[in-house]
């Protein structure tokens, strides 16, 4: 027996009833289900809209619901339509009548949207959980390796001299941002919608505040229509899931690439990697690879979402409930992906002796050569010709701009002196970024103090 079965008779065809039903994936949210209802149920005693003995039978008879499921002794029927028709189906099983009177002044419609907030909100603040863990993983190995010095690249080629601490410390801030966009969509999406009804609204005086309070929302959604209509709130989390991801993937690149016998920046530890069937030396950065390669798939969930919702009229049309598998893919792929990344950097060991090799060689530090000249007066662009010219000098005759003699320096310009070996060495030119936000150690120490507080201010939220 359906829900609604009133208008429709027979029991339809089977494929249609599989096609229709999404407890498969929305059984998920039982627990979220059966609080709300229990507060629905609540607040219908209270308000007098049915009898307050009644509305204790029906929540106990839900709170019984939950621990069963909980305990295993209760298995959720997968030939139900839906986790809320099952939930409903139990009650009126366990205390006939008094349960039929629970979807008084309720709709599935709003139903849905309640629980699937209730749901993400709590998945959204495991997902800050794991990423505050990321952040302190990422700092601490910055502090770590606040002295190594690595080439800095742009176009991938060699550019500047850089602390690796410094090109760690960009990917913790790009985490915080993350956990900001994760923060501010739980904002936006922790209003209840429960009593919208079907879409309009309900003629029984209902209380939805206090249903929203009761389940910790801070307030209720202002339309009904749109209370029941949007999932912009599932499409918030999932863009600010898949720039997330495209931060994770960029970090997964980069070790793919430091982990590789052409860089030996970094090793990861061989819990994080994999052998080869048929190739005895290889240790394969597979969990990096995958994280990048999920990276796709949480951006199909978004884009499967955005178009499903693209051309919906007002207000609820059946194709929402595709909402859900796209969004739950969405948010368990991240929050795996956090899972393992986490340790990964954790165990993930750095060799500073390869970075400043590396650094050494590819004409790192010619921009602060070019400074040095024109500290001494030479204007800037003359200052880069000269130095781009020695450069090329240099690839010929197989120097670098350490190895040239004081003579051969001077031949092209008298401003040279003796001091240009300090400046041109690559602890100096990293030490004299001094510019707020540059890779010199005070700025690398207040980036670290920065994270740490926000951290901590964040834990304390
Ligand atoms: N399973 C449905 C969904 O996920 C629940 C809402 C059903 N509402 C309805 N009027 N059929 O969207």
């Amino acid at each position: 027996m359906k829900l609604w079965q009133g208008r429709q008779s027979g029991e339809g065809a089977k494929v249609a009833e599989d096609f229709n039903s999404s407890v498969r994936f929305d059984s998920r949210m039982y627990r979220e289900d059966i609080q709300g209802s229990m507060a629905h149920a609540a607040m219908l005693g209270a308000q007098g809209i049915i009898d307050p003995t009644e509305a204790q039978k029906i929540i106990e008879a839900l709170a019984g619901i939950l621990d069963d499921i909980d305990s295993g002794t209760l298995e959720i029927d997968r030939e139900s339509e839906d986790i809320h028709s099952f939930v409903e189906g139990e009650l009126t099983r366990r205390i006939g009548d008094a349960g039929k009177r629970l979807h008084t002044a309720r709709s599935r419609n709003d139903q849905v949207a309640l629980d699937l907030r209730m749901y993400l909100r709590g998945r959204c603040r495991e997902l800050l959980g794991l990423l505050s863990g990321l952040i302190g993983a990422v700092v601490d190995k910055a502090e770590e390796n606040r002295g190594a010095i690595a080439p800095g690249y742009t176009h991938m080629q060699r550019a500047q001299p850089i602390s690796f601490a410094h090109h760690l410390l960009a990917y913790a801030f790009m985490f915080e941002r993350d956990a900001g966009r994760l923060r501010d969509a739980i904002k936006r999406m922790n209003l209840s919608p429960l009593g919208s009804c079907a879409l309009a609204g309900t003629t029984y005086p209902t209380d939805r505040s206090s249903v929203a309070s009761t389940l910790g929302f801070d307030g209720i959604t202002l339309n009904s229509i749109d209370g029941v209509s949007d999932r912009d709130f599932c499409l918030e989390i999932m863009s600010a899931l898949s720039i997330l991801m495209m931060h994770l993937s960029r970090f997964s690149e980069e070790i793919v690439l430091w982990s590789s016998w052409e860089f030996r920046f970094v090793e990861l530890d061989d819990d994080y990697t994999t052998g080869s069937s048929i190739m005895p030396q290889k240790k394969n950065p597979d969990m990096a690879e995958l994280v990048r390669g999920k990276t796709g798939r949480v951006y199909g969930d978004l884009v499967a979402l955005l178009v499903t919702m693209k051309g919906l009229p007002l207000a609820y049309n059946k194709d929402m409930q595709e909402d859900k598998e796209a969004v739950f893919d969405c948010v368990d792929t991240a929050s795996d992906c956090l899972k393992v990344f986490t340790p990964m950097v954790e165990t993930m060991r750095t060799h500073p002796e390869n970075m400043r090799r590396a650094a050494s060689a590819g004409f790192i530090n010619a921009t602060d050569l070019a400074d040095y000249l024109t500290r001494k007066g030479m204007p800037f662009r003359d200052a880069y010709r000269l130095v781009g010219s020695l450069v090329a000098k240099c690839i010929e005759s197989g120097k670098t701009l350490e190895t040239l003699t004081l003579d051969e320096y001077r031949a092209e310009s008298e401003l040279f002196d003796e001091d240009v070996y300090t400046e041109i060495n690559l602890e100096n030119c990293v030490e004299r970024r001094i510019s707020a936000g540059g890779t010199g150690s005070n700025s690398i120490e207040n980036q670290i103090h920065t994270l740490r507080r926000a951290l901590l201010e964040w834990d304390g939220e």
